[in-house]
């Protein structure tokens, strides 16, 4: 699970299918980190609220595969100023390809 700034979006999904991830959830969200109640530049406005727009990706993957998936996601993300998103890795308890019944890295 990662948020990252909105403007990244294309260019991490590119990255990400380039090392071979196959999908992923994209959602728009808002949220705060540490700056909360401070500023954040967003398109070029600044944002004095608590929220700010952010990208949530949702990612499943081989466990072989998660530290590039991070790795990938830290770089291509990364613009050096405040805001840049979080990462968090989780273990999946199970994935299901519904169309055909299979099951965990054959439902990826
Ligand atoms: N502890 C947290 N738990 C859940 N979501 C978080 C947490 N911290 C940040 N987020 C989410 O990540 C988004 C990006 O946060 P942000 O990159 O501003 O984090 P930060 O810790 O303030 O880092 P930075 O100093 O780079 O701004 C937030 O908008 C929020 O959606
Ligand atoms: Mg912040």
């Amino acid at each position: 699970m990662a948020t990252i700034k909105p403007f990244k979006l294309e260019e991490v999904r590119d990255a990400l299918s380039a090392i071979g991830v196959r999908g992923m959830m994209v959602e728009e969200i808002k949220g705060f980190g540490a700056q909360s109640g401070h500023t954040e530049i967003y398109r070029g406005a600044e944002y004095t609220v608590n929220f700010v727009p952010k990208i949530k990706l949702e990612i499943a993957v081989q466990a072989s595969m998660a530290d590039e998936v991070v790795e990938t996601i830290t770089k291509t993300a990364r613009t050096g100023k405040i805001g840049d998103g979080k990462i968090f890795v989780l273990d999946i308890a199970q994935a299901v390809r519904v169309r055909t019944g299979e099951t965990d890295e054959e439902a990826l």
